[in-house]
């Protein structure tokens, strides 16, 4: 074959290699856009964990997440619950009250716009959407001090939006949860 044969046979065998990359990084960018688009659509108007309804409007009048019944409630398993309602610019409760080394189940909602809630020190990370109950679980190992921010922007007032989460012993909760006399309890003042 003479040396111009060898070069066009060369260039054709590139040319070929390089229109299968670029077909491969086109399929590659679809699949990334199609990823973006789906989960984009999926998951904007719903919080991470689970899909579970609630009027914004009347909660403060009816149901679960009353005044009264925010804070720490125990469960006849042992566990216990806390509800937390999230509205510009603050927690309710401002301070929550947990025992260590039991399973906690926090309930979380808005009255009126999307809020954040993380809890320093743990992999405590959600939404809080109006509209929608945020549900998670978790056990804290040891008595400790957090901080819970809201980590979403919500309005001017945001970066002065964060409460407290104060893990005690046991015993200590137990006996706070026995002179509340049924009532939910918190350590806001
Ligand atoms: Cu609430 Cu940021």
């Amino acid at each position: 074959m003479s040396t111009r044969g060898t070069e066009s046979a060369s260039k054709s065998i590139i040319e070929r290699i390089e229109r299968k990359w670029a077909m491969l990084m086109s399929a590659i960018l679809l699949v990334l856009v199609g990823v973006v688009v789906f989960t984009g659509l999926h998951w904007a108007m719903m919080p991470p964990s689970r899909v579970e309804t609630i009027q914004p409007e009347t909660l403060n009048t009816s149901g679960e997440f009353v005044e009264e019944n925010l804070g720490t409630a125990t469960e006849p398993d042992g566990s216990v619950t806390v509800r937390i309602v999230a509205q510009q610019y603050s927690f309710t409760p401002q301070c929550i009250l947990v025992p260590a080394n039991v399973p906690v189940t926090f309930r979380a909602t808005s009255a009126d716009v999307i809020h954040g809630m993380l809890i320093t020190g743990t992999n405590i990370n959600s939404m809080i959407e109006p509209g929608y109950v945020s549900t998670f679980h978790t056990t804290f190992a040891n008595p400790a001090d957090h901080l819970m921010p809201c980590h979403e922007f919500c309005g001017t007032g945001h970066q002065g939006m964060w409460a407290h989460v104060k893990v005690i012993e046991k015993r200590t909760f137990d006996d706070l949860m026995r002179r509340s006399r049924g009532r939910r309890i918190s350590c806001a003042r």
